[in-house]
């Protein structure tokens, strides 16, 4: 089985002896990759979504240790689970899981995630529920850059700076600072590009809803 550098990276946060639920587990490669790299591990896979579950059941059916679960974020999530694993979606989709059932999420010692965007806003939502950031890992694959993070709970309270929380924790670290710095730059330039032109596109707008006025009067007065 080939399995992409993204999904192994995810896989290298995950303990022999934890018991994981992957939300939003899709067609199931993560669990395909993890059983086979840890025989004994027991893992819940949460898919909220009829086509994908049933790739998901196909893909699964017949090994060990897998549940199966469709339903939605971590509402099926029971007392005993320690380690969630939310990878490939949002961030705000990342903080609307998490902020739907606060209770389970106290409840939790570690979250491992893989933000595909508004990676800022899933690192505060954790870090507000009392986690600290153990370790983020920059992975590029296929021309794209992702990043990995690992929380645990903690006793003590972390004043995170705005550069950890915003950009990363620690993450010019990462052998592949330098080309993520420069990526983000410029997908930030070209989003900056893109707002620029919306402005000029509502000076257009202004200046035709002011000329059909005239055109209007036009010819009149
Ligand atoms: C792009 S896939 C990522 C699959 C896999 N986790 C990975 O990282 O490769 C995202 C999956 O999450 C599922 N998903 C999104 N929101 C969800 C939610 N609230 N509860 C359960 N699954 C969800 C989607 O249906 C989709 O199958």
């Amino acid at each position: 089985m080939v399995v992409s550098t993204r999904i192994k990276t995810i896989g290298d946060f995950i303990a022999k002896g934890d018991a994981v639920v992957d939300v939003g587990a899709d067609h199931g490669l993560f669990e395909l990759y993890l059983i086979a790299k840890h025989q004994n591990i027991t893992i819940t896979a949460i898919e909220n979504k009829i086509g994908p579950y049933k790739i998901l059941e196909n893909n699964l059916k017949g090994l060990k240790n897998i549940k199966l679960s469709l339903s939605d974020g971590i509402a099926s999530v029971n007392k005993e689970t320690k380690t969630v694993v939310i990878a490939g979606m949002g961030g705000i989709n990342i903080k609307n899981i998490l902020n739907a059932h606060p209770d389970k999420v106290k409840g939790l010692q570690k979250i491992v995630i893989d933000a595909h965007r508004d990676i800022d806003i899933a690192r505060r939502t954790i870090v507000n529920y009392g986690f600290r950031i153990v370790c983020e890992k920059i992975v590029f694959e296929q021309n794209k850059f992702y990043v990995v993070s690992e929380f645990k709970r903690s006793e003590k309270v972390h004043n995170y700076s705005e550069n950890s929380l915003q950009i990363g924790h620690q993450l010019y670290k990462d052998e592949l600072w330098p080309k993520y710095r420069d990526y983000l730059i410029e997908t930030n330039n070209k989003t900056i590009e893109k707002i620029k032109d919306l402005d000029n596109m509502q000076d257009k707008v202004l200046k035709l809803m002011k000329m059909n006025e005239r055109l209007r009067k036009y010819g009149k007065n």
